[in-house]
């Protein structure tokens, strides 16, 4: 069974300033989207500012609903979900990543990466033995004791990750999770979300809209209009899928 079912999804923002322009027109961002998200896959979604990336993630992620259409995890239907549920089902199943990090100032590398895990009343011994192994995975061992503001943005990113990771979800969810990075420190994030995919058995989803950081995926969405418009395979070469994706966005630049 698939991990997660994106089915008939779509999504329309009615907020005043569109009511403004649009009188009671609803504002469709997104128009039906289907595909799923198996346990191995690496997937990137690519598409234009403003064209919903963000808006499917979210939704992918339960934090928003579709406005039509269902999100399956497995084979629960997240519309039947109560509050609770919903809730314990993003502590367990999700992890988040986001372009600006989202790191409590205020705790060390440490509790951050403890929090969801707080959240989930675990003991002390059993956080800080994940939070060993994950600190291990993500070469930030030695970063445990600091706070964020002593950190870089790639080491940042690499603690969001690990936090991310605390309560073991079976799907990481990141939205343009390397845009505040530069190229070295951005594919170092994508060289761990490849080690996460391939030896720690997670499904990894990463918004972005660089082809280079979407050559480290499985698959690439593209959406525009409000739809899947293609998808693309990896071969498994990493340069060749780079060059097709730089191909397809030169298409679509110039057909405006
Ligand atoms: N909460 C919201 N209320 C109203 N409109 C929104 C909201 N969130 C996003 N939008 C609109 O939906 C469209 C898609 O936004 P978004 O999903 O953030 O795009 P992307 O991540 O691809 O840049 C944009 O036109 C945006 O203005
Ligand atoms: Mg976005």
């Amino acid at each position: 069974m698939s991990l997660v079912r994106i089915c008939g999804v779509r999504k329309s923002y009615n907020h005043s300033i569109v009511r403004r322009v649009a009188g009671d027109r609803e504002y469709p961002v997104l128009k039906g989207i289907d595909f799923k998200v198996e346990r191995e896959d690496f997937i990137g979604i690519m598409g234009r500012s403003g064209c919903g990336k963000t808006t499917l993630l979210k939704m992918i992620g339960t934090m928003d609903r579709p406005t039509k259409g269902s999100i399956f995890y497995e084979d629960t239907d997240v519309r039947r979900l109560k509050t609770e549920e919903l809730a314990a089902l993003r502590r367990n199943k999700i992890g988040f990543v986001f372009q600006e990090f989202n790191l409590m100032e205020n705790l060390s590398v440490e509790e951050n990466i403890m929090l969801p895990m707080v959240l989930n009343r675990r003991g002390y011994r059993d956080m800080r033995a994940v939070v060993d192994t994950n600190a291990g995975l993500l070469e930030i061992s030695g970063l445990l004791k600091k706070y964020p503001y002593e950190l870089s943005g790639g080491e940042k990113q690499r603690v969001a990750i690990a936090r991310a990771l605390s309560n073991n979800p079976d799907i990481i969810l990141a939205d343009e999770p390397t845009g505040n990075l530069d190229m070295p420190s951005a594919l170092n994030i994508m060289d761990c979300f490849t080690r996460i995919n391939r030896e720690n058995h997670k499904a990894v989803v990463v918004v972005t809209h660089d082809p280079l950081i979407a050559s480290y995926c499985g698959k690439v969405l593209f959406l525009g209009e409000g739809v899947i418009q293609e998808v693309y395979e990896s071969s498994g070469n990493r340069n060749r899928f780079y060059e097709q994706i730089c191909n397809r966005q030169i298409l679509s630049y110039s057909r405006g």
